[in-house]
């Protein structure tokens, strides 16, 4: 038996990390075996490369190395993670995945869907999660969440130009209307329990019963 691979999306601030835990909990609670893991990193290699990406001082990346590096971590990841617990009959609840490549190395930085996903290709024979939620939060409200979570202290990607996040954005809601079978938008506005709540609800067949 194959475990089932759930990924969270969506912009900044949105609540994927807190939502992440608490289906894993709920999953737990329902006698399933759960690995909870985030990208970029959930593998030692991949975290290395996330600091490449995110803090290391210096120049930084062109968006296509950017891209390399992201589809890089998420092979190993792939490989040495995702890929046994799913062959093991776990389910793998994902902080991110493949579409935020596609959303901000696409989207932000100019690459093309085509080329993302021919990395993704070489990188992870094109695994896909079989249900991606995508966690909607307007623009004040994820502001307001993420200056209590980081302060001044956002990330190099999470720091870039409001135009950037608005790409990142629209790329999200696109690839969510295009695949309306692995995508569930979610709204994520409220208590975090009330999103929950959202989240079960959407996740439906998927779960045992
Ligand atoms: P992280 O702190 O993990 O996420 P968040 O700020 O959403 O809680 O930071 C990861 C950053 O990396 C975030 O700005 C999104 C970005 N990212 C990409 O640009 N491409 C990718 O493929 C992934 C997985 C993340």
């Amino acid at each position: 038996m194959t475990g089932r691979f759930v990924s969270f999306e969506g912009g900044e601030g949105a609540g994927k990390s807190t939502q992440a835990c608490m289906l894993a909990n709920a999953l737990v609670a329902r006698g399933l075996e759960v690995v909870v893991t985030r990208e970029p990193g959930g593998t030692p290699g991949a975290e290395a490369i996330r600091k490449l990406l995110l803090t290391t001082e210096g120049e930084g990346w062109g968006a296509r190395a950017e891209a390399l590096l992201f589809a890089a971590a998420r092979s190993d990841h792939v490989e040495r993670l995702i890929r046994p617990a799913l062959e093991s009959g776990a389910w793998v609840v994902c902080d991110r995945f493949l579409d935020s490549s596609r959303a901000y190395q696409g989207g932000g930085g100019g690459l093309s869907d085509d080329d993302i996903l021919a990395l993704h290709r070489v990188g992870s024979e094109g695994l896909l999660p079989d249900r991606t939620l995508f966690l909607t939060l307007d623009a004040g409200e994820a502001a307001g969440r993420l200056a209590l979570r980081d302060g001044d202290n956002a990330d190099r990607i999470g720091g870039r130009e409001r135009a950037y996040h608005d790409r990142v954005d629209s790329a999200f809601r696109r690839f969510a209307s295009d695949e309306p079978e692995r995508f569930v938008v979610v709204d994520a506005s409220g208590d975090p329990q009330a999103v929950h709540a959202r989240i079960l609800a959407s996740l439906g067949e998927l779960l045992p019963s």
